[in-house]
């Protein structure tokens, strides 16, 4: 596992979308497993703006999306599909085909789980995942449990997310209790993964997720032991982390 610090959310962004970049530059076919939610917004910012610069080509780039809400049709201005079209798609050159997102109104949940990881593998795998974390521990929409799933499926959102997102929705009723997203093997097939952090509120996570047991009551502490882990956090939680003995040493902020 590897740690970077960025000063604050800017830098956090930036590091992480040049490592994006990095690898699309290497292997400009990449296969990107993505986030959605407020924290890599920055990240597609920049890689918006890398594209503007000609400093980055996605049109062989295939992405994957981590997750979509159960019910929500692809143009709904909550679902993850219409984030990730308002957010990058729209404003770089990949193409419709090559980017994958769950089909939030599949009839057949199962029919749709399978495809969805059949898809993967045949794009050959994920070659970076990007990651964010939720304050309950969960990644993608894998919500603390009895169990992990290791592969797409469909999920129950705890209370704690539904609240959460409350606030994208007008009416308490309209926020989707349920969502499609990729399972902890899913994510983990991916050969490299980059979790970003951003804020002293996700600080009592990370020290958790770095430092607690493996448990699936913390789906994010099962990426200790992925073989190629990144995480970039900024200045605060690095603070939060030193204060609590859960980093040893500081570390250099870029
Ligand atoms: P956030 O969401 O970036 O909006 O905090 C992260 C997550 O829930 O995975």
């Amino acid at each position: 596992m590897k740690i970077l610090v960025g000063k604050n959310y800017d830098r956090v962004s930036e590091m992480t979308a040049n490592i994006i970049a990095t690898k699309v530059k290497e292997k400009p076919d990449a296969v990107l497993g993505l986030a959605t939610g407020g924290t890599p917004k920055g990240v597609y910012k920049r890689l918006i703006a890398m594209y503007n610069d000609k400093k980055i080509d996605f049109s062989k780039v295939k992405t994957f999306n981590l997750d979509e809400y159960y019910g929500l049709s692809s143009n709904h201005p909550q679902s993850y599909a219409y984030y990730m079209k308002t957010n990058f798609f729209d404003y770089i050159n990949i193409k419709e085909e090559n980017a994958h997102i769950p089909d939030g109104l599949a009839q057949d949940i199962d029919e749709e789980c399978h495809r969805y990881e059949q898809a993967i593998k045949d794009c050959g795998g994920i070659d970076l995942q990007l990651l964010g974390i939720g304050h309950n521990g969960h990644i993608g929409f894998n919500e603390p449990d009895d169990a992990l799933h290791t592969s797409t499926h469909l999920v129950n959102l705890h209370e704690k997310t539904i609240s959460a997102n409350s606030r994208f929705f007008g009416k308490d009723e309209e926020v989707p209790r349920q969502a499609i997203t990729m399972g902890i093997g899913s994510i983990f097939g991916a050969d490299e993964i980059v979790l970003i952090a951003s804020g002293e509120d996700k600080a009592e996570i990370i020290a958790k997720m770095i430092n607690g047991q493996l448990s699936s009551k913390l789906p994010a502490s099962m990426l200790q032991i992925h073989k190629s882990l990144t995480i970039i956090i900024d200045e605060p939680i690095q603070k939060h982390l030193y204060a609590e003995g859960v980093l040893k040493e500081q570390l250099k902020v870029v």
